[in-house]
């Protein structure tokens, strides 16, 4: 479970989080919503410590992420995908995957090589573990970024807008393993504008505003008349992106 109290983030004399409280259940998946520059990037990484919280707490199954000794198991159980892949050029598309698992983790390199292509196998790309992430399509180098999340074992992923940077077509592949993903009961949590996905996905959705939770409900009320769709600031938002009708 992840359990954030009152978290408060200021870079300098900008407050970006404004006392957020969210818990997160093993096995839901959580959409995030809200405008550009509600905070939702910098929730994301104040989970697992990218970001130096403020004031408040984040507790990740019993670990506080402020304490130094804990972080490291932190993010062994938080994996993270992001918009930009972040691939390592030079190193193949195995190398990629297996890079943490053997050298964080002190995994073998015969056992990380062989969950990395069952990994590969499972989202399409067997035929490609040789290659250089230069030579992957955007979704391709996507999914061999989901490959790397799942690498090391997580407990929890954490997913901030990894189809933005994608075509429809693209982001339908990748939608589609991470929603086999969510059916195989991984907590996820997920910073999205896709609305569509975060409706189809998601047990809840969260929508921030200004640094501050507007409303954190199950999935079918947000989007009801007189659930989320009733606050303006949520019906705005989802008429700008196409959706809420
Ligand atoms: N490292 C930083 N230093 C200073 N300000 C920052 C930093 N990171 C984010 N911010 C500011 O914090 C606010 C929230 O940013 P954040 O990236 O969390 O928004 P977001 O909700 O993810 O937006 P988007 O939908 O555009 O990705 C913004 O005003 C941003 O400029
Ligand atoms: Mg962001």
């Amino acid at each position: 479970m992840i359990e954030i109290k009152d978290l408060h983030k200021n870079f300098d004399d900008l407050e970006v989080l404004k006392g957020v409280d969210l818990t997160i259940r093993p096995a839901e998946v959580i959409s995030i919503l809200g405008g550009s520059g509600s905070g939702k990037s910098t929730m994301l990484r104040c989970i697992n410590g990218l970001e130096e919280i403020s004031s408040g707490s984040v507790v990740v199954d019993g670990l506080d992420v402020t304490k130094k000794d804990e972080l490291k198991a932190v993010r062994k159980k938080c994996a993270t995908v992001f918009q930009q892949f972040d691939l390592y050029p030079h190193l193949k598309v195995i190398e990629n995957i297996t890079l943490a698992p053997v050298q964080v983790l002190g995994v073998s390199k015969t056992d990380a090589t062989n969950k990395a292509r069952a990994l590969l196998e499972s989202v399409g790309l067997g035929d490609k573990a040789d290659v250089y992430p230069a030579q992957l399509s955007g979704g391709q180098k996507q999914r061999v970024g989901i490959c790397r999340a799942l690498a090391v074992g997580p407990d929890y992923i954490l997913l901030d807008e990894v189809t933005s940077s994608l075509d429809p077509e693209m982001t339908a592949e990748v939608l589609e393993i991470l929603k086999n993903l969510a059916n195989d009961g991984m907590t996820m949590i997920s910073v999205t504008h896709e609305i569509e996905f975060a409706r189809e996905i998601s047990n809840r959705i969260v929508f921030l505003d200004q640094g501050k939770i507007l409303c954190d409900l199950p999935t079918a009320d947000f989007f009801s008349a007189d659930g989320g769709m009733a606050d303006p600031r949520i019906a705005k938002f989802l008429s700008k992106m196409g959706t809420g009708s």
